[in-house]
């Protein structure tokens, strides 16, 4: 069953925060404990990224990730989320025709409590938008390094670099603006670009690598927690080192248990 969001954050709120020059702050989360902390100490958007294929699934890409692993994260996530507005990746091949697209986003908002889905590309999917966005369901785009089709776009790697590109992504993000999309996520764009894209949409631009001029910021949160992964894009900032932390915890723990220390008497019946 959905989660209550009547205390969560509206849809408007996060689209006039632009107006008001107040930066977006999104960053995400595919489990109950990282979602309730992110939700307590006020950021705005809570994304269940499909990033979780790569970071928690151990995937190479997120293409394998299923309907069914979004529902199940989105799910834990939800019970936590009380004022952040929550946000539903929709999986690579969830939404290949407007009806499709439909029937899947609509599983995210009755099932999981979802007040948005974010779907990757632009006028390439300008009529699946268009369906969600009048059959009520709130919609955040994403254009640049779209992970989905990152073999098509020659892997994870900045986009819009050449004139012709970043005419081609500026033309897409006019027409999801122009659609009604809530907020547009820009991944891995040069700055001006993004300073451009900015300035000419009404809904908020959310960067991620794409310099400090958008409307807000995300980050896969695990990144900006300093788990190791295979890849570390210039644009993550590591506020902590919880890997670090957690292996000293772990061999601590190791120590203790093999030299007899763990448990003491306190911590005995
Ligand atoms: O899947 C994800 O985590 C994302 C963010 C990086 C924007 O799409």
């Amino acid at each position: 069953m959905a989660a209550p969001t009547h205390m969560r954050l509206t849809i408007k709120s996060i689209y006039d925060k632009k107006k008001k020059n107040e930066k977006i702050i999104a960053l995400t989360a595919y489990d109950f404990p990282l979602a309730r902390i992110l939700d307590e100490q006020g950021v705005d958007i809570v994304l269940v990224g499909d990033s979780l294929g790569m970071v928690l699934l151990g995937y190479k890409s997120t293409t394998p990730v299923t309907m069914r692993d979004m529902l199940h994260h989105a799910k834990a996530v939800s019970r936590a989320v009380q004022k952040a507005l929550l946000v539903v990746d929709m999986p690579f091949g969830s939404y290949d025709t407007p009806e499709q697209a439909l029937r899947n986003a609509k599983r995210f908002v009755k099932e999981a409590g979802a007040d948005a889905v974010k779907l990757e590309g632009g006028r390439r999917i300008q009529e699946q938008i268009q369906l969600l966005i009048a059959s009520g369901i709130s919609v955040m785009g994403h254009l640049g390094m779209t992970p989905q089709t990152a073999s098509q776009l020659g892997g994870y790697r900045v986009q819009g670099r050449d004139k012709e590109q970043a005419q081609e992504i500026l033309k897409d993000a006019l027409r999801l603006d122009e659609l009604g999309v809530f907020s547009l996520v820009l991944e891995c764009v040069p700055l001006t670009l993004a300073e451009e894209i900015t300035d000419k949409i009404k809904c908020p631009t959310i960067g991620i690598g794409a310099g400090p001029k958008t409307d807000g910021q995300v980050l896969v949160t695990y990144d900006m927690l300093g788990f190791a992964s295979s890849v570390h894009p210039r644009f993550v900032r590591t506020y902590v080192n919880l890997e670090a932390a957690i292996k000293r915890a772990v061999s601590g723990y190791r120590e203790d248990v093999l030299k007899g220390r763990f448990p003491s008497k306190q911590e005995s019946f």
